[in-house]
């Protein structure tokens, strides 16, 4: 028995499987897969990385049964088409390989087969059938599927996982949550039939039924299925935790572990609950498996916001659930799993619940993660190490996160490394958070980063300003730039004022006894300090210049924020600070109208300012110069902590 989390480091029998402990990497779609649905070598290696960290179990995420009815995104694996099994094996293999059991998520997206889904707008001219018929407010129409087409799925399912088995995968997934097909029909609000597949509960989760027995059927007695479904929809009229209570009792006969998620993929407040924000509680979501848990023999697994090996540890210790699912910790920290068995919990990188990961997604289509550079280049990672390595002495200017990065990483590659920062502590830029109970994870990774830099055996040189004698006399081969960025102080009369204070010394303001605060500026710093400062009770308004709030956040993470914004302060966007004085701050709306807005703290967010004077003056003061982060572009954490790992790795 593992001393460290025994409980969740205990094996489990599924099925005929036995899982090596109760950590499963819940599913997770990509979106850079071939347009015909095939996973690509570098898809595999994402898998396979999470199976290297010691999850039990890495399940791929919604692998399409119907293509042309049933795709919801614009890439997904095709699971109607045998040339995608060749792929298949290859992932599986993968997985295998990785140590990890391979699972894979059976799905069709209903109705958002057939209209416009969040990273599915290729597929919005298809026909869209769902339960009933329906003409969306956005003039798009859904059809009511027949009974044959229902029956037509149903074989889909089977077949889709016959070929999973044939493919080598040791268990499937069958998707009735999110607000896909088989949560379509199950929701009375979506299914308004009068056959036998709409009415009582029965009638709504018959189509369900018959595709388990379907699956049944194909993968043969014994061989894990796992049903993900929701505990609540949280939609007026739909399915209740009541109502999941009842269907789960329907269903435990037919599958071997029930995972419980909520909420739904399409609904933009309900999308930051099936993925908790940052400003949901850890664990939100796992009362819903616990009340299920209660009423089932066949095991059930929770999902949503567990970033932690305490939390996990405590939900199975609890007999809330007897699984714990992670998507998002898991990207972060593959090796969450590995580091908590052996003890080295304190070196998990944290999910930062930030939304970059979906965010990039559904953008550019590759996954990437703020605090994890390998994500989205893992079979870079992989294969393309840098040889021959010689050993240089490196200067690393700058411990912000790009800067302590590139040390760890020069460190580990066995330069000899010293770090200078001109602050008397190393963080930089992330030390804002420290203060703020939503964004503390970014702090904690400061704090990794700066134990990693220590473990490395990097030289800390703190309260070191570095010029251009320091680095003549210390002869460094290689000299590293990361000095970032300074905050923008606009051309404000009054801005010099006692009562005005830069968004990056939020530890003075938070400190102050004021209670009425104006924050100059709305892009995401300073909405997130303004929703924080509303938090503690103070009275705040944020202006903006542009249109709206936060207009350089993501869009799931602004979701999340705006819900916050509207709660906890008041804003003026199109809106230009003229004037702070004594009493407040003098604004200027469209119209040319004046505004006074009182206060007694003045917050300044109003962006940042790469600090390139560094790099000029340094350019030229050693062999190989480079300048990484905020200093030369400003930049996303995520860049900054890509460039330290990336440019320092060639060295
Ligand atoms: C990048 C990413 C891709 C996801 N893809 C899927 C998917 O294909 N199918 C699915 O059921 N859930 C998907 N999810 C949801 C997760 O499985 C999980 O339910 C959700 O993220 C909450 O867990 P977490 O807080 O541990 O991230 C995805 C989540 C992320 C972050």
């Amino acid at each position: 028995m593992s001393n460290n989390y025994p409980n969740l480091f205990k094996p489990i029998r599924i099925g005929n499987v036995t899982l090596k402990n109760r950590i499963i990497s819940a599913p997770t779609g990509l979106m850079d897969l071939t347009p015909d649905g095939r996973l690509t070598r570098s898809n595999m290696s994402y898998y396979e990385l999470k199976a290297r960290g010691g999850a039990a179990v890495v399940t791929l995420g919604e692998s399409i049964t119907h293509t042309e009815t049933g795709e919801s995104h614009n890439r997904q694996i095709h699971l109607d088409d045998p040339n995608v099994l060749p792929s298949l094996t290859h992932t599986a293999m993968a997985i295998q390989r990785g140590g990890a059991l391979a699972n894979i998520e059976l799905s069709h997206g209903g109705k958002y087969g057939g209209i416009k889904s969040i990273a599915g707008e290729l597929k919005e001219d298809r026909i869209a059938y769902g339960p009933s018929s329906e003409d969306l407010p956005t003039g798009e129409h859904v059809h009511e599927m027949s009974v044959e087409m229902i029956y037509k799925l149903v074989d889909c399912y089977r077949d889709a996982a016959a070929m999973c088995k044939t493919a080598g995968f040791d268990m499937v997934m069958v998707h009735a949550a999110h607000g896909w097909l088989f949560n379509q029909f199950l929701s009375p609000v979506e299914n308004r039939r009068t056959d036998e597949f709409g009415g009582s509960l029965e009638n709504r989760a018959r189509f369900l039924m018959l595709a388990l027995d379907a699956v049944r059927d194909a993968v043969g007695p014994g061989f894990p299925i796992e049903l993900r479904m929701n505990g609540d929809d949280f939609i007026e009229g739909a399915m209740t935790l009541t109502d999941y209570v009842e269907l789960a009792k329907m269903v435990e006969h037919k599958v071997d572990l029930i995972n419980v998620s909520c909420g739904s993929h399409e609904k933009d407040d309900l999308f930051v609950r099936t993925h908790p924000s940052m400003f949901h509680e850890y664990g939100c979501n796992v009362y819903l498996a616990a009340a299920i848990k209660e009423v089932v023999s066949v095991p059930v697994a929770c999902v949503g916001g567990i970033t932690t090996p305490e939390l996990a540890e405590e939900i199975i210790a609890t007999g809330k659930a007897d699984i714990v699912e992670m998507a998002r910790a898991l990207i972060a920290d593959p090796y969450f799993p590995k580091k908590a068995k052996a003890g080295l919990s304190e070196d998990i990188t944290p999910c930062l619940r930030c939304f970059e990961c979906l965010h990039h997604l559904v953008t550019d289509t590759v996954i990437r993660c703020t605090v994890n550079p390998v994500i989205g280049h893992e079979i870079d990672v992989k294969y393309f190490k840098p040889e021959p390595r010689t050993q240089k002495r490196i200067l690393v200017v700058g411990g912000g996160p790009g800067g302590m990065q590139a040390a760890i990483t020069a460190a580990n590659n066995g330069h000899i490394v010293t770090l200078c920062e001109k602050d008397h502590y190393l963080g930089g830029v992330l030390n804002f958070a420290k203060n703020i109970p939503f964004k503390h994870p970014l702090f904690e990774f400061a704090q990794i980063l700066e134990r990693r830099v220590h473990t490395a055996g990097v030289k800390v040189v703190t309260g070191q300003e570095v010029d251009r004698s320091y680095v003549e006399a210390m002869k460094p081969d290689v000299l590293i730039i990361a000095s970032g960025a300074k905050p923008t102080i606009p051309p404000i009369t009054g801005i010099e004022s006692e009562n005005v204070f830069v968004a990056t010394d939020y530890d003075k303001i938070i400190d102050r006894p004021g209670q009425k605060v104006v924050v100059i500026g709305g892009g995401l710093i300073g909405c997130e300090l303004g929703v924080h400062l509303g938090m503690t009770g103070r009275d705040v308004t944020i202006v903006e210049m542009r249109d709206c709030l936060a207009p350089d956040s993501n869009s799931f993470h602004r979701m999340a924020l705006m819900a916050e914004l509207n709660k906890y302060t008041k804003s003026y966007v199109g809106t230009q600070v003229v004037e702070v004085t004594e009493d407040g701050v003098v604004c200027k709306n469209k119209e040319d109208e004046e505004i006074l807005i009182h206060a007694d703290t003045v917050v300044l967010a109003a962006g940042m300012t790469a600090d390139t004077g560094l790099y000029e003056m340094l350019y030229d003061s050693a062999p190989e110069v480079y300048p990484i982060g905020d200093c030369t572009k400003v930049g996303q954490v995520l860049q900054a902590v890509q460039q330290g790992y990336f440019i320092v790795r060639e060295i």
